[in-house]
């Protein structure tokens, strides 16, 4: 026997039959290949647009921008930038929220886990995109990618994960080890492994 249409939704719920139009619809307007579509609003993004968003930096270097820095530079810039909020000693200020950068190492198994950038971050690229995406807190992405990667040596050589004359550009930084490199599980889900 053949379901017409008509069955079909006579017999779904009301709920699951407003969900099944809707996705109709969207698929209407992306075959026409028009965000303004019958809609009226909306325009494709430019290649310029995408890119001021396109800005995550992976573990093995893709998206890492031109530029470099290092330590002195650093150093300025976390006086200036960063300093009020995370404290001359990068322990964090309290009643900023600002979290403690260094210290903690091998206290992540003990009663009293310290989680930084130096005990728990696996990757160094993570301290270069979080830092050029998110801070200044009051500020984000203001920074120019060379005072990102000072920034970034700056931290990394105060949680002595670097020396102070190692300089950070897209090829050194993903050759950072991290301390907890290998502190990390892959999580598998989604997985089917329960229904084999
Ligand atoms: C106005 C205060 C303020 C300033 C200035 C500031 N931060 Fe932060 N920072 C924060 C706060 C608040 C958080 C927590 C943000 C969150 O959890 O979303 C944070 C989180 C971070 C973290 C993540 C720490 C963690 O373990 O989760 C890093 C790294 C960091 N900041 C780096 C910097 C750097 C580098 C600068 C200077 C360029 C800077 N911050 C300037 C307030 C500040």
């Amino acid at each position: 026997m053949s379901i017409t249409m008509g069955d079909a939704v006579a017999r779904c719920v009301p709920r699951a039959c407003v969900l099944a139009v809707g996705l109709g619809l969207a698929g209407g307007a992306l075959a026409e290949g028009s965000y303004g579509g019958p809609y009226g609003f909306g325009t494709p993004a430019t290649a310029e647009e995408i890119a001021a968003w396109d800005i995550d930096a992976m573990p093995d270097g893709r998206g890492l921008p031109p530029g470099e820095g290092g330590y002195e530079a650093g150093k300025e810039v976390y006086t200036l930038q960063c300093l009020a909020c995370h404290g001359p000693d990068l322990g964090g200020v309290a009643g900023t929220g600002g979290a403690a950068l260094i210290g903690g190492r091998d206290t992540l198994a003990s009663g009293k886990p310290k989680k930084t950038v130096e005990s728990y971050w696996p990757y160094a690229s993570t301290l270069f995109d979080f830092t050029k995406r998110a801070m200044p807190f009051h500020t984000p992405g203001s920074m120019t990618d060379d005072d990102v990667y000072a920034v970034t040596a700056y931290i990394l050589a105060e949680g002595n994960i670097i020396g102070k004359d190692e300089v950070m550009n897209a090829e050194t930084l993903p050759k950072v080890v991290m301390p907890n490199a290998d502190g990390f599980i892959p999580d598998p889900r989604p997985d089917i492994f329960n229904y084999d």
